[in-house]
């Protein structure tokens, strides 16, 4: 093998890298790693509508609310394409929910669908005891709904979904109040570096 050769495959091998760097997504942890450090937070989560928002797509569940948006309310939803998206964690992507026995889960709206996929900025917690700047947690993918309303509305927008505004005024999503809804996903505790190991 001449030295072209050898710079060709290291070029290439170069560029491989980079653009996989570039690509690559941070992939999800799932709910009970955060829980390790965040018990608070997961204790009142595990018991908020988001957590059990799977649920609501079996058959028999929210009768009235299916019916009002011409769904079978005896159908199981809880394999259609059209539904899971909004109903469980990171559908699709690295580490997110495939399915219900291969991923029981990611079944329902978890952490990283709101704080973003946990894979990269994990570390970032686990080093900071005391906390951290944001412009450190953003570049390794964490989200803030509180900041940025896109976060919520990846689902909350409705784009797909059978429930929505113009079905009945109830499904207007009104950010800041529903921000203020803290018992839908969990409780905030006051202050920094409130959290228990
Ligand atoms: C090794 C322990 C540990 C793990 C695992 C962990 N965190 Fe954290 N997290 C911390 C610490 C420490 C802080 C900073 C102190 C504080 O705000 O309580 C923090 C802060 C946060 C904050 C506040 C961020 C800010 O800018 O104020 C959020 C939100 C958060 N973590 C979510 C998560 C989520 C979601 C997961 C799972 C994907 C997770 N954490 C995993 C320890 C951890
Ligand atoms: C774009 C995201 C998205 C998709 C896709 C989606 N949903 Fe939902 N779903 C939501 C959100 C957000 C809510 C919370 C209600 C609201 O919008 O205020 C919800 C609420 C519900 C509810 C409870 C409504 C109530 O009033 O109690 C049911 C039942 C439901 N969805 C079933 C389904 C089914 C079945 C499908 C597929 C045919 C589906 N969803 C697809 C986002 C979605
Ligand atoms: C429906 C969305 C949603 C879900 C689900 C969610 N959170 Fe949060 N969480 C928020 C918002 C909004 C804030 C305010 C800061 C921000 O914008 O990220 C927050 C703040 C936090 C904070 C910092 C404030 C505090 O409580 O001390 C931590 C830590 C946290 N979340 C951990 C978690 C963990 C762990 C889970 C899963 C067990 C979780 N969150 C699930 C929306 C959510
Ligand atoms: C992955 C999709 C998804 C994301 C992201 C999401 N939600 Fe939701 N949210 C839902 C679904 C599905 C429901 C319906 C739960 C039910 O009816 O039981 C819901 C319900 C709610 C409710 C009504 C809860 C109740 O008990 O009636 C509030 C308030 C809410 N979400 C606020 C937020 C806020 C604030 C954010 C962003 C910080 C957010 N959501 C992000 C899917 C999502």
């Amino acid at each position: 093998m001449n030295r072209w050769h050898l710079l060709n495959i290291s070029l290439s091998l170069l560029f491989l890298l980079i653009s996989q760097s570039l690509l690559a997504q941070p992939k999800f942890i799932g709910n009970e790693k955060c829980a390790s450090c965040h018990k608070v937070d997961f204790a009142s989560w595990e018991v908020s509508s988001h957590a059990k928002a799977f649920n609501i797509l079996k058959p028999g569940k929210r009768k009235a609310a299916k019916k009002l948006a011409d769904l079978d309310p005896n159908k199981d939803y809880t394999r259609d394409k059209k539904c899971i998206k909004c109903h469980v964690t990171g559908y699709k992507k690295k580490g997110g929910f495939k399915s219900i026995e291969k991923t029981p889960k990611m079944a329902g709206v978890g952490c990283e669908s709101c704080h973003g996929p946990g894979g990269e900025y994990k570390d970032l917690h686990e080093d900071n005891p005391y906390g951290f700047e944001k412009s450190a947690a953003e570049p390794l993918g964490q989200l803030y709904g509180e900041d940025d309303e896109a976060v919520c509305k990846a689902c909350h927008g409705h784009e797909g979904a059978p429930h929505h505004e113009g079905l009945d005024q109830k499904y207007q999503f009104n950010w800041q109040a529903a921000l203020k809804q803290q018992e839908s996903y969990h409780i905030k505790k006051s202050g920094k570096s409130q959290f228990s190991f």
